[in-house]
């Protein structure tokens, strides 16, 4: 059996990956987060109770799992206790198992400010971002002048990083964007209260990880976004600042690719987007409504309507490439039932989609446990894309619930 697992989105993100680490959460050490932030939106729906999950990692549910934020995710402390206070108000408690990475880049006030005056510079073009920072936090990362979690500890030396990154960005702000500008007094202040809340969380993350493995423990890496949204391998300028793809898992958590015993691709059986950005299927007809009803398509993030359309077997292929999936899990295979008809891509023709035809299966599946139960045209629809991407499906989710699953066979 598996030591560790990677669950990754293998679209644009908004596949089902929270609702999949949660299930396979159960008997593991810890579930680490490796890349993003407080960006992603990750559902979970247990006994009819919704939790939606930004920063913190989707094994909270589980008693007994820690929840680690590795150093490649961006860390607003803002949205941390502010989701922390909202799992409290649900008598979900967090105590003692939330560890942090001190190498965490810190989203701080003006980060927002800047992506937000982006956007609206951007007009038209705009990559139709959260809003939460995330770029800006990310370049101040990589021009190395950004202010990481560790570096809360040194009182002195924090408020002149923050005054020489502010002198930087506030003139930006002021003379390039018209927009508000930053003090660095507040935000220093700020941070050294937090600091308190926050600096027992601070583990060696590298470290913690290579112990568990030794002590025979079970890790899972939990992606945010998805694959078309990597920072390199998306479709750029249209995609997140991070690589949510595999290589992200090992820069964003310090594990050793040696470690890392099986990577699971989370496919939603159709295909959805959030922003601006090429979307070969997209649909803008009433199947394209039927999907974004059916399958609620609204961001848990902003709340903004997901661009829906049918699956897209070409990106898939080039998903594939890329992170070496072992295996896939399909979910949202009910938000299928009503078709007569459904088409997946299986080729482009002059920057056109070519479809293949299916025929629906126009039968509810929810409720459904086995493969075999399962109508003759869902199982020829699955096998059809089992057979095109030649990974297996070993996972098949209809519905948002925990125990919503077909599990074809055990891989954690
Ligand atoms: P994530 O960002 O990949 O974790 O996905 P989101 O939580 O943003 O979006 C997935 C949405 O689909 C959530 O509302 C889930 O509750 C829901 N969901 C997940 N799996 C299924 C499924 O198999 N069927 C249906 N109908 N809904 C699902
Ligand atoms: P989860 O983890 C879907 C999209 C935004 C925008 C682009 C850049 O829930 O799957 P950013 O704020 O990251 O700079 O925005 O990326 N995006 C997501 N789309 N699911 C997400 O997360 C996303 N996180 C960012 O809509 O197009
Ligand atoms: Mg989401």
């Amino acid at each position: 059996m598996n030591n560790s697992i990677a669950i990754l989105g293998a679209q644009w993100g908004d596949e089902g990956k929270g609702k999949i680490v949660d299930l396979l959460t159960e008997k593991c050490d810890a579930v680490v987060r490796f890349q993003g932030g407080h960006n992603a939106g990750h559902t979970l729906v247990v006994d009819n109770k919704t939790t939606i999950l930004h920063l913190v990692p989707s094994g909270i549910l589980h008693k007994n799992v820690k929840c680690i934020i590795g150093n490649g995710v961006v860390l607003s402390l803002d949205a941390l206790s502010e989701e922390i206070n909202t799992l409290k108000k649900n008598k979900i408690d967090i105590g003692g198992r939330l560890f942090l990475s001190n190498g965490c880049p810190l989203i701080l006030p003006f980060h927002i400010a800047l992506d937000k005056a982006r956007e609206i510079k951007k007009g038209k073009g705009k990559i139709g971002t959260t809003g939460r920072g995330i770029g800006p936090a990310y370049e101040d990362k990589i021009s190395r002048r950004g202010v990481r979690l560790g570096d809360l500890s040194d009182e002195k030396s924090l408020l002149e990083k923050i005054t020489e990154l502010l002198d930087y960005h506030n003139f930006m702000l002021k003379n390039y964007y018209n927009t508000e500008t930053f003090n660095a007094d507040n935000i220093y202040e700020k941070l050294l209260t937090q600091f308190q809340l926050y600096k027992n969380c601070i583990i060696d993350v590298p470290e913690y990880i290579d112990s568990a493995f030794s002590k025979g423990k079970k890790i899972v890496f939990e992606g945010a976004q998805g694959t078309l949204l990597d920072i390199d391998h998306g479709t750029y300028p249209f995609v997140t600042s991070s690589n949510t793809t595999v290589g992200g898992i090992f820069t964003g958590s310090g594990v050793s690719p040696k470690r890392l015993d099986y990577v699971l691709a989370i496919v939603k059986a159709y295909t959805t987007r959030v922003g601006s950005g090429p979307f070969m299927t997209e649909l803008f007809d009433n199947d394209g409504k039927i999907l974004s009803d059916r399958g609620h398509e609204f961001g848990a993030t902003t709340g903004r309507q997901r661009r829906c359309g049918w699956l897209d077997l070409i990106a898939l292929k080039r998903s594939i490439i890329i992170n070496g999936f072992t295996g896939i899990c399909l979910t949202k295979l009910d938000v299928l039932d009503t078709f007569k008809n459904i088409k997946m891509c299986t080729e482009y023709k002059n920057n056109n989609p070519v479809y293949e035809n299916y025929a629906g299966w126009e039968t509810s599946i929810s409720g459904i446990k086995t493969y075999e139960e399962l109508p003759k045209n869902a199982k020829i629809y699955i096998k059809a894309i089992e057979n095109y991407l030649d990974v297996p499906i070993e996972i098949i989710s209809n519905g948002p619930g925990r125990d919503e699953n077909i599990i074809k066979n055990k891989i954690f």
